[in-house]
């Protein structure tokens, strides 16, 4: 089967409950974040917004979320429908992360992956990712 490219494009309003639905299904919500904050917070934001791959159809096959801070730029769910994986959207979605970010010079990209979901790291390492010796620290604030 052809593979068609998915149109890129930011986040909106009428799209929340399928990017909801698209992270569920990928495994990436998780009780300790809510995706409706999540998304309240990133979206059409002067320093991050989601980032949206759509079929012709409009249906939303990937999504990333991308944010920096200045220094750093970070992705985040990043996802693609599993009805359309391993046709090179998840290589595109991450690329128009990147370019999000280079877009506004931002040297550097990063992504934290799950403990439970370290598979993916190949993924990220073939499209040039690399892992870092770091220890990640957090607090709830
Ligand atoms: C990870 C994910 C985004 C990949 O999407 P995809 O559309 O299948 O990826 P692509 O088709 O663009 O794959 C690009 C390349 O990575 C490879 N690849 C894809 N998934 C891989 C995996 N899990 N492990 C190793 N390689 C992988 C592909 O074979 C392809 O290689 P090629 O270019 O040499 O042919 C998708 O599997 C997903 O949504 N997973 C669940 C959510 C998730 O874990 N997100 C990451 C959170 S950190």
């Amino acid at each position: 089967m052809e593979t068609q490219p998915l149109t890129i494009r930011s986040f909106g309003e009428d799209d929340r409950a399928a990017v909801k639905a698209l992270w569920q299904v990928c495994g990436l919500t998780v009780p300790y974040n809510d995706p409706d904050a999540d998304i309240h917070r990133a979206a059409g934001q002067p320093n991050s917004d989601i980032l949206l791959g759509v079929s012709p159809d409009g249906r939303v096959g990937a999504t990333v979320m991308v944010g920096h801070d200045g220094h750093r730029g970070w992705l985040y769910y990043v996802a693609v429908d599993p009805a359309l994986r391993g046709q090179g959207h998840g290589r595109a979605i991450v690329a128009a992360g990147e370019a999000w970010l280079r877009a506004r010079h931002v040297p550097k990209a990063q992504l934290l992956i799950r403990e439970t979901n370290t598979g993916v790291r190949d993924f990220y390492a073939g499209l040039g990712w690399a892992a870092i010796p770091r220890i990640v620290m957090e607090r709830w604030l």
